[in-house]
């Protein structure tokens, strides 16, 4: 008897404050992230040396905050599915599950790629030196090789991911954007 009215008491809910912060702010620093490589500028120049902070900075903080997040999902969970049609629920899960795995592989083959070229990972104005792994030229190959083919792809899923919840407001006119505001 009490079934169907939970879940759609929970699809009612709002996704919770915290949940709300860590989407927004991680989507801000992707933003600048992808922004920061697209304007670096030519090898050696002080503009490419400026922009690839910010990119590496903003990486590393969407990687910090990702863990974060994750854990903070699986403690509180999320609000009940709006979709009432299978299919787009189905997508909807899949997309969600590749954005969080994109929030963690996506840093982490950055890393990784400036680690096999035999660098360590410094962020500007912190002391730190972060390094994960040793030089090795083939994996770095293919590190550069994935962080490259990622990124331009998660410019098409994140788009579609933002079309849907747009779509969402302005065409099903339900609440799936508003409660992740
Ligand atoms: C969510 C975070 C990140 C996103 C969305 C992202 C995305 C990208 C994209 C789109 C490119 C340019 C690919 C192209 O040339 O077309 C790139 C390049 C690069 N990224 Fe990231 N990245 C992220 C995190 C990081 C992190 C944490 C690091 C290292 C600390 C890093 C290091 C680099 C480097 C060194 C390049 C230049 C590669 C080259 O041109 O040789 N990235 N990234
Ligand atoms: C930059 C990249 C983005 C990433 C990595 C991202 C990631 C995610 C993830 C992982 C979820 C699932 C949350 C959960 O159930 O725990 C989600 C939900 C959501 N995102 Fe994004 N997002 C991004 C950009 C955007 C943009 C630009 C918009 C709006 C235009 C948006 C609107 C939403 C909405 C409305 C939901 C809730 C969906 C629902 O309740 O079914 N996201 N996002």
């Amino acid at each position: 008897m009490a079934t169907f009215p939970a879940a759609s008491e929970r699809a009612s809910e709002r996704y919770s404050k915290p949940a709300v912060f860590f989407h927004w702010i991680i989507v801000v620093l992707i933003a600048l992230a992808y922004f920061a490589i697209e304007i670096r500028g030519p090898r050696g120049s002080a503009s490419r040396e400026l922009w690839s902070n910010v990119h590496f900075w903003c990486g590393t903080l969407v990687l910090s905050l990702a863990v974060l997040r994750v854990l903070w999902r699986l403690w509180r969970g999320a609000p009940a599915d709006i979709d009432t049609n299978r299919v787009l629920a189905f997508l909807s899960r899949l997309v969600h599950l590749a954005l969080y795995l994109f929030i963690f592989v996506q840093p982490l083959l950055g890393m990784l790629m400036i680690n096999t070229g035999g660098h360590p990972v410094t962020l500007a104005g912190l002391g730190w030196d972060i390094t994960l792994v040793g030089p090795d030229p083939v994996a770095r190959k293919f590190f550069h090789n994935a962080h490259v083919l990622i990124g331009n792809a998660f410019y098409w899923v994140i788009g579609l991911h933002a079309l849907a919840a747009i779509g969402h407001h302005l065409v099903l006119r339900d609440n799936t954007l508003r409660r992740m505001i």
